[in-house]
């Protein structure tokens, strides 16, 4: 896998030559000497973490504007030995889609970001640079009665996040994004572009959630429009430990998943400082909620399946569903919904995430233990959020899609450290934080093994050798992401691609490697 200077400048000569009209191609690949070479590489980066000066950074980057662009980019990286990655949003946890041990070549899809809306078949065929918020917006621009169930935040790519799951707050009632997914365009190993039917169901079946840079390369995705009500309700009811948070929160555990389908409250964990005990710090449980439906059905909902929320009539707000996109993302009323279509957070921080499925209700003495940890770290520097399963989500069979956490799960845990300042020693001790949280909830959460959630990658849970990965190695990571599901995968990688081109430190090995 050894790739020199010397391989670079082949595999650029490869591009130019490769290229219908070598003179455009030149516009679109980057090298350490362009001047924007790292605003372009720095653009999509999601986790300070990767951005630093140690962070190994790309020979090249090359942002095809079309399908040949990438089937240029693919042979000619065989051809020269070139290791590559794929970016299309830049939200890997891990920084996988950007960064290397190995000498590599960036292929970012920042430039295919269409977004073709079927209004009248609810369909739609998205490229998979655009990013979720601009697939919303595109949707919203062409009917107030659709949706589509991704994931929260608006600058998530729809490359990696259907290539691993993808969900949002429409998960009880349609699932996951991937499960939407009817017919997709993807370039494998030999530079071919395959559709559904060329590929074959099982390399289908695989790329809808089997994780990003394993197959092949998605161009785009087709998929189906749900239907959604003219009016949506929002709420977020907060309580902090003084108001009782402790056990609303252990309450939910025992009703979230059951709740009809159209209703999905998650719970946001944090240490905030309590504004009525003079900025003592407390522990705050955001209980954030989109319904299906107008106020009156939620409320009559509400005062059947969870009266000890509370939920009074002045918490709800009725809107379109575009609006609740806007709502659950953090903006305030009357952002203008070209927000959706900008690709850049408000705020980068570094942080480290983790997850976790639960199966049964924590007692009160875990969730105790929680906000004992939430505690150790500064304000706004611990978060987890609680997403409750059930609905849809237990109807689906584990092995419908490589997703495998379906009927049994309550809810999933992420674990969240941010933090702003740089240097090791922060790193380190925010790192050391959040896996001494996720030693600490071992005993009350999924186990043996210990499941996992692909798109909130963590390499913690186990990596593959670059080199040469056996099946044994992989499976520890790829049994806590996929279940049964793994093998199938192993199987459908080896079939269509033997030598493991396309790979990282959690992509699927073949048999052979
Ligand atoms: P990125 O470009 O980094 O790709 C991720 C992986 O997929 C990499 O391995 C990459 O190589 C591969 N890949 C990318 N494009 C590909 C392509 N076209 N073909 C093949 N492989 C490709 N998740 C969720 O389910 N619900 C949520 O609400 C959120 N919210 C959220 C918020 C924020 C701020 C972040 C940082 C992340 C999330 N996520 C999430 C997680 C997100 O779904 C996950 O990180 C996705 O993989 C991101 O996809 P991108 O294309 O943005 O990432």
């Amino acid at each position: 896998w050894a790739t020199s200077a010397h391989n670079h400048e082949d595999f650029l000569e490869c591009l130019r030559v490769q290229s219908e009209d070598s003179a455009s191609i030149t516009k679109l690949i980057y090298t350490p000497i362009n001047s924007s070479y790292l605003s372009v590489l720095q653009f999509s980066i999601q986790n300070r973490r990767f951005n630093t000066t140690a962070t190994p950074k790309p020979l090249v980057i090359v942002t095809p504007s079309n399908v040949s662009d990438i089937q240029a980019a693919v042979s000619c990286s065989r051809k020269h030995g070139m290791h590559i990655r794929v970016r299309s949003g830049g939200h890997d946890y891990e920084g996988l889609s950007y960064v290397s041990v190995l000498p590599f070549v960036i292929v970012d899809l920042i430039n295919l970001q269409s977004v073709t809306v079927d209004a009248t078949n609810n369909t739609a065929w998205v490229e998979a640079g655009a990013t979720i918020g601009k697939l919303y917006y595109s949707i919203a621009q062409k009917s107030r009665t659709l949706g589509f169930p991704a994931g929260v935040c608006p600058t998530v790519g729809v490359g990696g996040h259907i290539s691993g799951g993808g969900y949002g707050l429409l998960l009880r009632k349609y699932g996951l994004a991937a499960d939407q997914v009817i017919d997709a365009q993807l370039i494998d190993v030999n530079g071919r572009i395959l559709d559904r039917a060329s590929m074959g169901e099982d390399l289908f079946w695989a790329i809808r959630g089997g994780g990003g840079n394993t197959f092949g390369i998605v161009v785009s995705w087709k998929i189906n429009l749900v239907p959604v009500p003219a009016t949506v309700t929002v709420f977020t009811v907060q309580k902090t430990l003084e108001q009782n948070a402790t056990q609303l929160v252990n309450r939910w555990q025992y009703v979230a998943d059951k709740l009809h389908e159209d209703l999905f409250i998650r719970v946001i964990l944090e240490s905030v400082n309590s504004t009525t005990q003079q900025g003592k710090t407390t522990i705050r449980a955001s209980f954030n909620s989109l319904f299906l439906g107008g106020a009156d059905r939620l409320l009559s909902l509400m005062e059947e399946s969870f009266p000890e929320l509370g939920l009074a009539r002045e918490d709800c707000i009725e809107m379109s569903w575009i609006e609740s996109i806007l709502y659950i993302a953090g903006f305030s009323r009357n952002t203008p919904l070209e927000i959706l279509l900008n690709r850049t957070q408000p705020s980068v921080r570094f942080f480290k995430a983790k997850s976790d499925y639960v199966k049964e209700p924590m007692p009160e003495v875990a969730l105790e233990g929680i906000w004992e940890r939430l505690f150790q770290l500064e304000v706004g520097s611990g978060q987890l959020i609680f997403s409750p399963y059930g609905g849809r989500m237990s109807e689906i069979s584990e092995s419908s899609i490589p997703f495998p956490h379906r009927a049994g799960n309550l809810y999933k845990i992420q674990h969240l450290a941010y933090w702003d300042e740089e240097g090791i020693k922060e790193s380190k001790r925010h790192i050391s934080w959040i896996r001494g949280l996720y030693r600490f909830l071992a005993p009350y959460v999924s186990k043996n093994p210990r499941l996992a959630y692909i798109n909130y990658r963590d390499l913690d849970i186990g990596m593959n050798n670059l080199g040469n990965t056996s099946y044994k190695q992989a499976s520890i990571w790829g049994i806590k992401y996929f279940k049964i599901n793994f093998d199938r995968l192993v199987h459908v990688k080896t079939k269509v691609d033997p030598a493991n081109f396309f790979r990282n430190e959690q992509s699927i090995p073949p048999l052979s490697a």
